[in-house]
């Protein structure tokens, strides 16, 4: 779809559908994704973002449709990384506008970036206002949603807020607005966009949720830069949001595990024997066939992580390294764990993952299982208790 869309009276979408990516620097992307653009008709034309740099064209296609291209006035930077700009030097080049409006950090990324001294930057800071004749546009530094660069742009007359990367999804459609797609596939996008970009920075978005409550903004649509524009109940996805960024946790285990040969994938079933036992709901991950990033969506609201491997070469199995690795970046908190694994002769995965699920500042609660070879019925036992163990103690939490 190379089209643009009217979402309010003179305010088009004008992005690029990206059918095809499946990873984003290891989030998996199976639906495809959009990076959104969006351009305001006024006295003073204006279009906020680019696209990733081989969709100049669709950009430009969209463009089109409403204005020429030399006909924009202002462009403005809500976010620096190449998914929202890296069309930003042929844009550029096709519009020349009159000014370029970014946030301090902005200018300076986009100077380290594109290397470019001469184009017409105008730093706004957090707070300031510009007119676009009938249109006032207030900028809104938000710092780390996603980079030190980001910002938001709020129009105030029509009540829209252009949010960069905050609330987005990554979901390619030809639909573009909520209302238009089921709620309940649309907010699973939403969860594992957060759990997977968002998360490390939840100190931050809960302040930021926190100023924007406090200006009372007014807000009929929020326009993300990736996936659907929320227009019906708009502020469904700031209550999301909210809370997301304080980590609220269900009754719910993810037991995330890989195995050599069956032995540990055979623990992690009884460990979920001893969760529904106590009537706590386990999520079994196992990372021969679920990608990290999935993972990541259920660890979001679980509250226990159970992980498992075999142990190899006197290590940890290499899917169950990177998905700790992973998991400790996007520092999940409030986690009841344990680790648990089966080995030949040596046998230190066990130790390994639960000395990594402590400096995740987990609380691990168990010394774990490690069995040798194929569990028997002795062995299989201990893995169920460890199964009560954390149900008890994610019931104690309430
Ligand atoms: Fe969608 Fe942080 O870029």
């Amino acid at each position: 779809m190379r089209i643009s869309v009217e979402i309010k009276d003179d305010i088009f979408w004008v992005g690029a559908l990206d059918w095809s990516v499946r990873d984003f620097h290891g989030y998996s992307t199976m639906k495809g994704t959009t990076y959104n653009a969006y351009l305001v008709k006024d006295d003073k034309v204006t279009l906020f973002d680019t696209v990733k740099k081989p969709f100049k064209g669709d950009l430009l296609h969209c463009i089109y449709k409403v204005v020429e291209p030399s006909k924009i006035d202002y462009l403005v930077v809500n976010h620096v990384e190449p998914d929202h700009s890296g069309a930003l030097p042929e844009i550029m080049e096709a519009i020349k506008p009159e000014k370029l409006f970014c946030s301090p950090r902005g200018k300076k990324a986009l100077l380290e970036h594109y290397h470019r001294e001469d184009w017409p930057y105008e730093v706004v800071p957090s707070g300031s206002e510009i007119s676009l004749g009938k249109r006032t546009v207030q900028f809104l530094e938000t710092r780390m949603v996603h980079w030190p660069d980001s910002m938001f742009s709020y129009l105030k007359e029509d009540r829209v807020l252009i949010s960069s990367d905050a609330f987005g999804q990554h979901w390619a459609t030809t639909e573009r607005f909520n209302d238009e797609v089921p709620g309940g596939e649309l907010m699973q996008h939403a969860a594992k966009y957060y759990a997977n970009i968002l998360l490390p920075y939840s100190g931050l978005i809960q302040k930021l949720i926190a100023e924007v409550q406090k200006m009372d903004l007014k807000i009929d649509m929020i326009c993300p830069d990736h996936g659907l524009i929320w227009r019906e109940n708009p502020l469904q996805i700031v209550a999301a949001y909210d809370a997301w960024t304080r980590q609220i946790s269900k009754r719910k285990a993810v037991i995330v595990f890989d195995s050599m040969w069956n032995s540990t994938a055979t623990m992690a079933k009884a460990i979920c024997d001893g969760l529904a036992e106590e009537g706590v709901a386990a999520k079994m991950m196992d990372l021969r066939v679920d990608h990290r990033s999935d993972v990541m969506t259920e660890v979001m609201d679980a509250r226990a992580v159970i992980a498992g491997s075999s142990t190899l070469n006197n290590n940890m199995l290499p899917r169950m390294a990177d998905m700790l690795t992973y998991m400790k970046g996007l520092r999940p908190q409030n986690k009841i764990a344990a680790a648990f694994g089966s080995f030949g002769w040596s046998g230190e995965s066990v130790r390994m993952i639960t000395k990594t699920l402590e400096e995740m500042k987990f609380k691990v609660i168990n010394p774990g299982v490690s069995l040798q070879y194929v569990p028997a019925h002795e062995g299989l036992r201990q893995c169920v208790e460890l199964g009560r163990d954390i149900a008890r103690a994610v019931k104690a939490e309430g």
